[in-house]
């Protein structure tokens, strides 16, 4: 009895797949994981600026975009309740009191990441500078009212 329960909750666990991984996560751990994607994502985005003024092509950028676009759609699960504090978190309280318009500047980072991608597989460098701008212009008006400054 007690094994076929235990069987029966790691076949729910597969099933609910990343979400159910994000939760069951220690909070610290949490924490750790949603500052390094957000670190990686920061990596990124410096490097296609490094990219654009230097003037290189902008086609190997499409998978960097690639990868904001899977983080992006991963930021909402990131903040589960119990992770408002420790682990060196830099979220402010609003995330957690001003969810709906939090998860709303996440999907526009996802709508601006998968335009930035496609922009990038032409090799335009223009109108990637400009969603590059448009890109980062979102980073901005979440962390505002998100985001402690980092030290
Ligand atoms: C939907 C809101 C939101 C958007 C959009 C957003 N961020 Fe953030 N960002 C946060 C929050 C909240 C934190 C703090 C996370 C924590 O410390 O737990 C953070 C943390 C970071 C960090 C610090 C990670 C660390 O080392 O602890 C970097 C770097 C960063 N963001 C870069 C970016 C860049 C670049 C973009 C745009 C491409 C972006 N963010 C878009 C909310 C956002």
């Amino acid at each position: 009895m007690r094994r076929s329960t235990a069987a029966a909750t790691m076949v729910g666990a597969l099933l609910l797949g990343a979400t159910f991984v994000a939760i069951a996560a220690t909070p610290e751990q949490t924490i750790a994981d949603r500052r390094a994607g957000y670190k990686h994502m920061g990596q990124n985005f410096k490097a296609m600026k490094e990219a654009l003024e230097s003037g290189a092509d902008v086609k190997p950028l499409a998978p960097k975009a690639a990868e904001i676009v899977t983080w992006a759609k991963e930021i909402p699960t990131m903040f589960p309740p119990g992770t408002e504090k420790g682990g060196g978190t830099h979220a402010k309280p609003a995330v957690w009191t001003d969810r709906a318009e939090f998860d709303k500047l996440a999907e526009k980072l996802l709508q601006n990441a998968e335009k930035l991608e496609s922009v990038a597989a032409t090799g335009d460098k223009a109108a990637f500078a400009a969603q590059f701008k448009a890109t980062g212009a979102v980073c901005g008006e979440c962390h505002k009212t998100y985001r402690y400054k980092l030290s």
